[in-house]
């Protein structure tokens, strides 16, 4: 078993000043006392999952240039890849269910008012992570889903469109093509099915479509030590209809404590769910845990309550998950199962990629399910 770590803040100087920066805002966080000088040095601070780069970057300025609020920030920042036609992990573009339907599930948290939304499988809407927080703004509910989120996206002036962009529509065609060999769907890549049809599918993919659980979680700390939490995604490619993951679910796929910190996820919400993962690392940060300890902790605690069949025979889960968080003093971390994830955060050095810990190395990584067409 091969454990990687992260050293916050790096070496020397720094490193000495992080200890004195741990100490305080330990005491911080348990006493709830206004937070010192020291603890200001390493806020704001934004952090999120890889694919949340350009986001985290734009939160960041938000927060620092115009002073605005963590939650507003944080989802301005997710706006981009939902609104990316080319990303096809959320929003417009996200890949679609066993029908072709793109459903899409977000929730948020705002760390100062304690309020939270989360809209889940919403249709037709390319921006779930402001429905969820109309949803925390302008009703006394947390969660709205299927065409009852849809009718109040609509009548708080959310503009439908159709969410399943060309290239999405052509890979669900080949996951369709490539599920059984016996049913009407020919494979047009493949020797046996005979020559295209006249309008055939342009199939760029490779061979194998796999399944994918596409998401962003994105933090946000401000300069007071304010906190706020987002999550979305269009969730596991292929999905039944209906399905939800993790990204909707307060305390699972995003939560925020403002006098602790806040957390979130990526990868299979099935695993995660089962553990409320984000609340569990709040809490273990709460008992003085640092940000990559707690996601660690929580990695194990998922794999220890996965049931054998998403195992191999080594213990090590069939799934991808990652971990992030952020304490209230601006320490970041995070966790992955496997090795090759990287972390997104936003400070006074700038935007950058960060190798995440992981607990299994990338070369024990198992086959992870997939569909295999005729030809493979
Ligand atoms: N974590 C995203 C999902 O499982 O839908």
């Amino acid at each position: 078993m091969e454990i990687s770590r992260r050293k916050f803040l790096g070496v020397g100087a720094a490193a000495a000043a992080s200890l004195t920066l741990d100490r305080t805002a330990r005491a911080d966080v348990l006493s709830g006392s206004a937070p010192g000088a020291s603890q200001l040095a390493a806020r704001p601070v934004g952090g999120a999952s890889a694919n949340g780069i350009r986001g985290v970057a734009r939160a960041y300025d938000m927060i620092t240039r115009q002073n605005a609020d963590t939650l507003d920030a944080i989802i301005a920042g997710v706006n981009i890849q939902e609104l990316d036609p080319d990303d096809q992990s959320v929003g417009l573009g996200g890949l679609p269910n066993e029908e072709g339907v793109v459903q899409l599930d977000a929730s948020c948290m705002h760390g100062p008012t304690r309020r939270a939304g989360a809209v889940g499988a919403l249709e037709d809407i390319a921006t779930p992570s402001l429905v969820a927080k109309a949803v925390m703004d302008y009703t006394d509910h947390i969660m709205l889903v299927g065409a009852g989120a849809k009718k109040f996206a609509l009548e708080m002036g959310f503009k439908e469109q159709n969410l399943l962009t060309e290239k999405s529509r052509r890979d669900w065609l080949r996951w369709k093509a490539c599920l059984n060999p016996a049913d009407a769907w020919l494979d047009t890549r493949s020797d046996s099915a005979g020559p295209p049809p006249t309008a055939s599918i342009p199939f760029d993919d490779p061979l194998h479509v796999k399944f994918t659980t596409g998401t962003i979680n994105m933090n946000a700390v401000n300069a007071g030590g304010d906190l706020s939490s987002v999550t979305t995604t269009s969730g596991l490619s292929w999905k039944l209809p209906g399905r939800v993951g993790d990204s909707p679910i307060i305390g699972a796929g995003q939560y925020c404590d403002n006098t602790v910190g806040a957390a979130g996820s990526t990868g299979r919400g099935e695993a995660n769910i089962k553990t409320c993962g984000a609340f569990l690392i709040v809490e273990f940060m709460r008992q003085g845990m640092s940000p990559d300890e707690a996601c660690m902790k929580t990695i194990d605690r998922v794999i220890a309550m996965t049931e054998r069949r998403l195992l191999d025979n080594r213990g090590r889960p069939l799934f991808d998950l990652q971990f992030y968080a952020l304490a209230k003093d601006g320490r970041f971390g995070s966790a992955a199962a496997y090795q090759g994830a990287r972390f997104s955060v936003a400070d006074s050095q700038g935007a950058r990629l960060i190798p995440m810990p992981f607990r299994f190395s990338r070369a024990d990584r198992p086959q992870m399910p997939e569909v295999r067409c005729r030809r493979a």
